[in-house]
């Protein structure tokens, strides 16, 4: 497997190369990443290219033995081409043009700019595309990242325009869809469509849904362009790969993917001021979403945390520990190479506090240590372990465009797109249940349970999949807000929820945004969740079941005859419902009860134990993974005499698990 370090030859003296190369040897890594912020090294005036630095560089981390991914440097347009070119510049939705100084600062919608990316990348592409070292390519750095996702620009404008008369053809369809008869805001031509900059009040939502799909679209266009230049100049072998973040970008990471070899991602479980690490849920999730960006195939990560992170803000330190047990997970769960953040911290610039594998004083100590530990211990059996299976039981069903319109109408201040997807991945996790993260075009008939949370903007083709889904046998677990939008962001002339309410065998009349300080209470009447109390957030759904049965009612005055959470049987199979933003606990009872019943195995496992599955044609894996920095865990093993696939150490039954600490483990089959 690949295993290396992302390197700024350019940030650091000639004469320390050779120091820094004989420390990654000793490491034990085998590619390095790097030039992904070389532009005005590479073209230090308009069409001059000078490629030295770099191939000096190239040529040394070659000697050295090292396979290396070449970043195209379109992150940091230079100096010269922003004073000769400032329309590249974006603009933010108060109209202000962001300016040059840190990077990220250009809007793809630029034709200047796309020239001038085509023309480095070819220029990349033609000097680089046979070197025998470079394996592969890394286009830009995180698209989109940094707000760098929507630009309000003039350009951006009428490039918006284009893209809506391609799409409706028709001005007055497009009035119909979006419902312009509203506040007067009628159009008689394309050009009268603003982008939505500032105004008093809030803007269309399908107007902002388009453009989240527009700013979406130029994007993976952009991203074509680099891809296609580059396919022209380079060898076959060498992959073409693009290093993603998952935040709720005005982006469609799964059709950027389409022309890339695989994807790659930035794994940072802590980053800048956050005090703690995100959950492990939370990271878990990205890591499904990246193994669900390119329907199941394996990811790199590009780049890795290695130490603590941040700008003008330094959070956590990463305990020793963490290091190996976020490389584990995010293997565990796809990753098939890891490259870490940063070989050394860099001593000026905005990053440098930054800290890498190496600090400021380039001295190796703890922290190159536990990455040497770390690829000691992959050693014997990395490559099978990941090219080995991760299966999965349950589907969770994410689609960008419906966490768009969350964005655009979050509805009360309490919500929170991941916190309330989490909210239902995050039960399942705890319970090691195997799952993946999916959109509407896969296949559900491998599922035994899909949980479809929080779908506010609905897609008539997938609803029907889903009653398919169900009348055939399937599971599902929905949630408030279900089927309240159609395709343009228009609220729905069906009850509620929808298209869905017959699959639910429920309607909802009322509904109630619970903002901050508020909440409600719920009790379990029947079934699983008889006898439970719990407080609900975030939202209330005022529940009327038709045909299905009541699992939950409302503990309160006013709506005490209404149901909370139900369960319908639709066909040969089973829709459940959860009317409001319910607590863990209940969540956790809800999905035991489910996941018996449909037979998703599941694992007990003390809280922030994560263990996951992978099998081969000859093996069983596990990985154990305790990411409690306080204490050890013992966890039940399945059946079986495992080994640790590093040390050969015997188990069964049982593992003792210090804290932070990551084991794999292998049986015979
Ligand atoms: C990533 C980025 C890197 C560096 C890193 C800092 O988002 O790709 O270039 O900025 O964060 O932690």
């Amino acid at each position: 497997m690949y295993i290396g370090v992302d390197y700024y030859p350019e940030q650091w003296p000639r004469e320390r190369w050779e120091t820094d190369l004989q420390l990654m040897k000793e490491l034990g890594i085998n590619v390095v990443r790097i030039a992904e912020f070389g532009w005005s090294i590479m073209e230090p005036e308009e069409g001059e290219f000078d490629f030295r630095l770099y191939d000096e560089a190239i040529e040394l981390i070659h000697q050295y033995g090292f396979d290396i991914v070449l970043g195209t440097p379109t992150a940091t347009p230079p100096a010269w081409l922003i004073e000769k070119y400032p329309e590249v510049l974006p603009v933010d939705d108060h109209g202000h043009v962001i300016g040059f100084g840190a990077r990220r600062h250009y809007t793809v919608n630029s034709d200047v700019f796309q020239v001038l990316s085509k023309r480095i990348v070819k220029e990349m592409g033609k000097h680089y595309g046979n070197h025998p070292a470079v394996i592969g390519w890394q286009v830009d750095n995180e698209y989109g990242h940094e707000k760098s996702d929507r630009s309000y620009g003039e350009v951006d404008e009428k490039a918006f325009q284009n893209w809506l008369e391609k799409k409706y053809g028709d001005v007055q369809a497009l009035n119909e869809r979006w419902g312009t008869v509203f506040w007067s805001q009628t159009y008689t031509n394309w050009s009268q469509i603003p982008v939505p900059r500032k105004v008093y009040q809030e803007h269309n939502p399908s107007l902002l849904l388009d453009f989240d799909r527009f700013c979406a679209d130029s994007y993976t266009k952009y991203n074509r362009l680099q891809v296609e230049t580059l396919r022209q100049y380079v060898d076959e072998r060498q992959f073409i790969t693009h290093n993603f973040v998952y935040s709720g970008l005005a982006q469609d990471q799964k059709e950027i993917a389409k022309d890339l070899d695989f994807i790659s991602f930035d794994n940072y479980p802590v980053w800048g001021g956050l005090a703690d690490p995100i959950s492990p849920a939370a990271i878990a999730r990205q890591h499904d979403l990246c193994r669900g960006t390119k329907n199941g195939k394996g990811f790199w990560v590009m780049e890795e945390l290695s130490g603590a992170q941040g700008w003008s803000q330094i959070g956590y330190l990463p305990r020793p520990g963490h290091l190996k047990l976020w490389t584990y997970q995010a293997m565990s769960r796809g990753a098939e190479a890891i490259v870490y953040f940063r070989w050394r911290a860099a001593r000026f610039g905005t990053e440098q506090f930054c800290h890498g594998i190496l600090d400021h004083d380039g001295k190796p100590r703890r922290k190159y240590d536990e990455v040497k530990e770390v690829i000691d211990s992959l050693r014997g059996f990395a490559d099978d372990w990941i090219a080995s299976d991760y299966s999965a039981d349950v589907a969770f069903y994410h689609d960008p465009e419906n966490e768009w319109a969350w964005q655009i109408q979050p509805q009360s201040d309490q919500f929170d797109y991941v916190k309330e997807f989490l909210r239902f991945y995050e039960p399942a996790h705890a319970m090691n249940v195997q799952g993946n993260i999916i959109r509407a075009d896969e296949d559900l008939s491998k599922y035994k349970v899909v949980v479809v949370p929080i779908y506010f903007l609905t897609k008539t083709g997938f609803n029907d999949k889903l009653k398919k889904y169900v009348e055939d046998g399937g599971t599902v677990i929905f949630s408030y807000r279900t089927g309240v939008k159609d395709e343009d962001n228009v609220v729905t002339d069906k009850t509620l929820p929808g298209e869905l309410a017959d699959l639910c065998g429920i309607e909802v009349h009322e509904y109630e945004s619970l903002r901050e300080n508020k909440s409600s209470q719920v009790k379990g009447i029947s079934g699983p969740l008889s006898g439970m109390e719990a407080t609900v957030n975030v939202w209330c759904d005022y529940v009327e079941a038709d045909t299905a049965e009541v699992l939950a009612t409302y503990n309160d005055s006013w709506f005490q005859d209404k149901a909370a959470v139900t369960r319908n049987t639709y066909g040969k199979g089973t829709v459940y419902y959860v009317g409001c933003g319910l607590s863990p606990e209940m969540m956790n009872q809800l999905y035991t009860s489910v996941f018996t019943d449909t037979e998703v195995p599941f694992m007990e496992s003390a809280e922030n134990v994560e263990i996951v599955k992978r099998n081969c044609g000859e093996y069983d894996y596990l990985s154990v993974l305790n990411h409690d920095v306080e204490k050890g865990h013992d966890v039940s093993l399945p059946s079986g005499d495992w080994t640790d696939a590093t040390t050969g150490d015997k188990y069964s039954k049982s593992l003792a698990i210090p804290r932070l600490g990551s084991v794999v483990l292998m049986k015979k089959k």
